[in-house]
């Protein structure tokens, strides 16, 4: 796939070859990679989760402006947890900062914030702001912004798991009610639509714990390139790649 900023075309041009027909409903973006940028440019880690943040600005906005409902990123795994504590705090910082300064203009442009995670796992200030942004934001709907903190996939399949046998044994609902669809409901995710595209930035081609029961006939993308270059361009020519290719979902 592409390399770097110099084999693609000018964004205007690779905007205007997006078929707006055919817009993936949903994207959802594994954000790797700030660490190893910041390496190449003698820089701390956390100067690049910062430019990283820059970058899931611009996507925002511009998977916003292309009018696509579902965005997710994932922000923290529950694995993340494993890194230094100063890297950890930085993270948090930053996503305290994130929210501090854009829920104004998010809320404007009323999209909606959804976590997918467990947010009984933050640390205060982080949890209290996220509650705040869901909160101010709940009845929002042109864009569902997903972001995926202290969130495992199979964390995600066991907890569904556990709420629907709560509710077989209170009798809400009776095992035979269960199907793909029920199933799909106790999921964060909830009645959002599967990603039909999922995108993996810094060359690394694994999943690592992402999306694991929504990403079924999902299409994947893996630019070779560190989150921090992840500009408007590539996420065109993401676009584009995906709209080249021919889903048929076991079909012929
Ligand atoms: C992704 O970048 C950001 C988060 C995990 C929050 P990394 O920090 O994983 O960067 P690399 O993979 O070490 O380069
Ligand atoms: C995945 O990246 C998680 C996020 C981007 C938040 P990691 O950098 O944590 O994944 P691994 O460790 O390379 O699989
Ligand atoms: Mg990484």
């Amino acid at each position: 796939m592409f390399q770097n900023n110099d084999d693609l075309e000018k964004e205007d041009v690779l905007r205007n070859k997006i078929d707006m027909e055919r817009l993936p409903s949903h994207i959802a973006i594994i954000t790797d990679g700030n660490g190893r940028w910041a390496k190449k440019k003698f820089l701390p880690r956390a100067a690049g989760h910062k430019a990283g943040v820059e970058r899931v600005k611009e996507v925002v906005k511009a998977v916003g402006d292309l009018g696509i409902g579902h965005l997710t990123f994932y922000t923290f795994s529950t694995e993340n947890w494993n890194r230094p504590q100063d890297e950890i705090d930085s993270l948090m910082k930053l996503l305290v900062k994130y929210l501090d300064k854009e829920l104004n203009t998010l809320h404007e442009n009323d999209v909606k914030i959804t976590v997918l995670g467990d947010l009984t796992g933050l640390p205060s200030l982080p949890k209290e702001k996220v509650i705040k942004a869901i909160e101010k934001t709940k009845n929002n709907n042109t864009l569902n912004l997903n972001i995926a903190l202290n969130y495992g996939g199979r964390n995600e399949i066991i907890r569904a798991t556990k709420k629907i046998i709560e509710d077989v044994e209170e009798n809400r609902i009776s095992i035979d009610d269960i199907d793909e669809e029920t199933f799909k409901n106790y999921l964060y995710t909830g009645k959002q639509p599967d990603p039909d595209l999922l995108i993996r930035t810094s060359g690394e081609l694994r999943i690592s714990n992402f999306l694991l029961y929504q990403i079924a006939y999902t299409e994947f993308s893996f630019p070779n390139i560190y989150w921090p270059d992840f500009s408007k361009k590539y996420l065109y020519k993401t676009i584009i790649d995906y709209q080249n290719r021919n889903r048929r979902f076991g079909g012929i």
